[in-house]
């Protein structure tokens, strides 16, 4: 009996499961067709929004007027004017691996895309 119930139960989260793939498959199909995914150069950088996002970049990348860094225990490279694309690939390569400092890295995986651009975008134009 219990048996019985179990085998019907376990055909009933099968066919669910089926339908859900079914389903998954069909949606994204759907999503092909009518909207690609954006491209990663659609985002743009806010450097008013990294200002924001900047807190946990600062006591390592000692801007200017920031003097609590740490330049003779860490060799931080300075990231004040470089080109918003350079750090968007350096954020990138550390968050895939291809870099491999571990602070950088762990920070890395906590960005957004958007965050990268918005951090890269007020980086960028800081003197
Ligand atoms: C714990 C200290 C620390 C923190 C916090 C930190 N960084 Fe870094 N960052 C480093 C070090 C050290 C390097 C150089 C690592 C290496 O040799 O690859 C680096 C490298 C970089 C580079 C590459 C620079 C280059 O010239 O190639 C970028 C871009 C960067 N960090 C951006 C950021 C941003 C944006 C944040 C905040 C979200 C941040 N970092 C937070 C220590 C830190």
């Amino acid at each position: 009996m219990l048996n019985t119930f179990t085998k019907a139960a376990i055909g009933v989260l099968l066919a669910a499961g089926g339908l859900t793939a079914s389903l998954s498959v069909q949606a994204q199909g759907a999503a092909k067709a009518s909207a690609p995914p954006a491209a990663p150069a659609a985002i743009v950088g806010n450097a008013d929004a990294g200002a924001k996002k900047n807190s946990m970049c600062i006591g390592c990348h000692g801007i200017a007027d920031y003097k609590t860094a740490f330049p003779t225990v860490y060799r931080v490279p300075k990231i004040n004017s470089q080109s918003e694309k350079y750090i968007v690939s350096a954020l990138n390569a550390y968050k895939s691996g291809e870099r491999n400092h571990p602070s950088m890295v762990g920070i890395s995986r906590s960005l957004s895309d958007q965050d990268m651009a918005d951090l890269a975008a007020y980086y960028a134009n800081k003197k």
